[in-house]
């Protein structure tokens, strides 16, 4: 399909050919051809061969390149509002999930699920996650920690993207707690996620992670999976130090991690690793404010020089939240990113994260996905933190 969008007043590229970090054209024009960008410029410019185009005036409105939300775990049955309630009235995580609640409540209700249950649950929220912005969406497994759930929730990820336009990016994330089965024998469990349950998924998904933590695995025990990871060639991005310090970030960045995620306790030495490794640095400000907690210092990791991408964890149990537009608003307003450093972080940063390099930049040759505001500037994006600025995603040129 070919299509002009023209009366952009401000048109944000992500384009390093152009001005400043997220290259700002004014009262611009983007031509698109077949699911690609053709060309991209000031309005008065446009080539006479696009002239001819379907046209969309956006009548002054700001466009964006499409959200990548780069750490999901938006596929989940049940319901875990009580145990929120719970933590608001002063249980902490580490208690809820000790008394066999948090991962685990939902990693029953998830194998309880059949797969159009399962489908039936996550959809709606994933269709909320498409219609504010998001167009390249990662999901996690981890909800099942055994092989016939983790695989079930595979095939609900693809039913998913059969009937919804986005791109979804499964990661494998069998190591999120022990399975419930192995509690007495972790090393089983490691064995089983390093080695069967890998097989069982490993044609399916681009990416393996362990959550390495307080509350879930060692970094040997990490170690040892994302081994077994790049033994299969699957890329490995990592939970680390978010509920404490406990080694991972350094794990990360030796093993070559494309992501190192969560790193609310960070050092400076272990920004200074990621710096090196090349390493992209996923910070969740929604986590932080769910959970009540310290926000990641989003400045420090950007002055480091680290990657830094920003994605809404959405989970049922430490942030469930759906929208690119509201993580981009904590992150500039508690976390210390400018409002143009949070847009390039849900965009450019989440498709780096994701080690994707044909979209989240406009120019020739990209993919077509953006996004139009109700908003004449991505500022907006910050200043208005309770959403609904999105009026229309173009995925793959399509204007859906
Ligand atoms: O990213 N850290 C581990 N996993 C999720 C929480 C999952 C849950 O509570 O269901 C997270 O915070
Ligand atoms: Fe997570």
């Amino acid at each position: 399909m070919s299509l002009v969008i023209t009366d952009i007043g401000q048109l944000v590229t992500n384009d390093e050919t152009r001005n400043g970090l997220l290259g700002v054209v004014e009262d611009a024009a983007v031509a698109i051809d077949a699911g690609t960008i053709g060309w991209v410029g000031a309005r008065d410019d446009l080539p006479a061969e696009y002239r001819s185009y379907e046209m969309l005036s956006v009548g002054g409105s700001a466009v964006l390149p499409g959200f990548v939300d780069s750490h999901t775990h938006a596929v989940f049955a049940g319901d875990r509002s009580h145990e929120f309630a719970m933590r608001l009235a002063g249980a902490t995580y580490e208690e809820l999930q000790g008394a066999g609640g948090g991962i685990y409540s939902t990693v029953r209700a998830t194998r309880g699920a059949t797969l159009d249950e399962l489908v039936h649950a996550s959809l709606p929220r994933i269709t909320r996650m498409f219609t504010n912005g998001t167009t390249t969406i990662e999901v996690k497994t981890g909800y099942g920690l055994d092989i016939a759930t983790e695989v079930k929730m595979l095939d609900a990820i693809d039913e998913i993207c059969n009937v919804l336009p986005i791109d979804t990016i499964p990661t494998f994330l069998g190591a999120h707690v022990v399975g419930p089965e192995f509690t007495e024998d972790r090393g089983s469990y490691v064995d089983l996620v390093a080695g069967d349950m890998m097989d069982a998924v490993a044609e399916r998904v681009a990416f393996v992670d362990v959550f390495c933590d307080e509350a879930a695995f060692t970094v040997d025990e990490t170690r040892w999976i994302a081994e077994a990871a790049r033994s299969r060639d699957l890329g490995v991005r990592l939970h680390v130090e978010q509920l404490g310090h406990t080694g991972g970030a350094a794990l990360a960045a030796s093993i070559g991690a494309v992501s190192a995620d969560h790193l609310d306790h960070a050092t400076d030495e272990d920004l200074d690793a990621l710096v090196r490794a090349g390493t992209v640095a996923v910070l969740l400000p929604g986590v932080s404010y769910s959970m009540r907690e310290p926000a990641p210092d989003g400045r420090r990791f950007w002055d480091a020089g680290v990657t830094v991408a920003i994605a809404t964890d959405c989970n049922p149990g430490t942030a469930y939240i759906e929208t690119m537009p509201f993580i981009i608003s904590l992150a500039a307003l508690t976390s210390g990113l400018t409002p143009a450093e949070a847009v390039w972080s849900a965009t450019r940063g989440g498709a780096l994260a994701l080690g994707l390099h044909d979209r989240a930049v406009l120019a020739p040759g990209m993919l077509a996905d953006l996004v139009i505001l109700d908003a004449p500037t991505y500022e907006h994006l910050t200043y208005r933190p309770d959403g609904g600025l999105v009026t229309q995603v173009i995925k793959r040129g399509i204007a859906v």
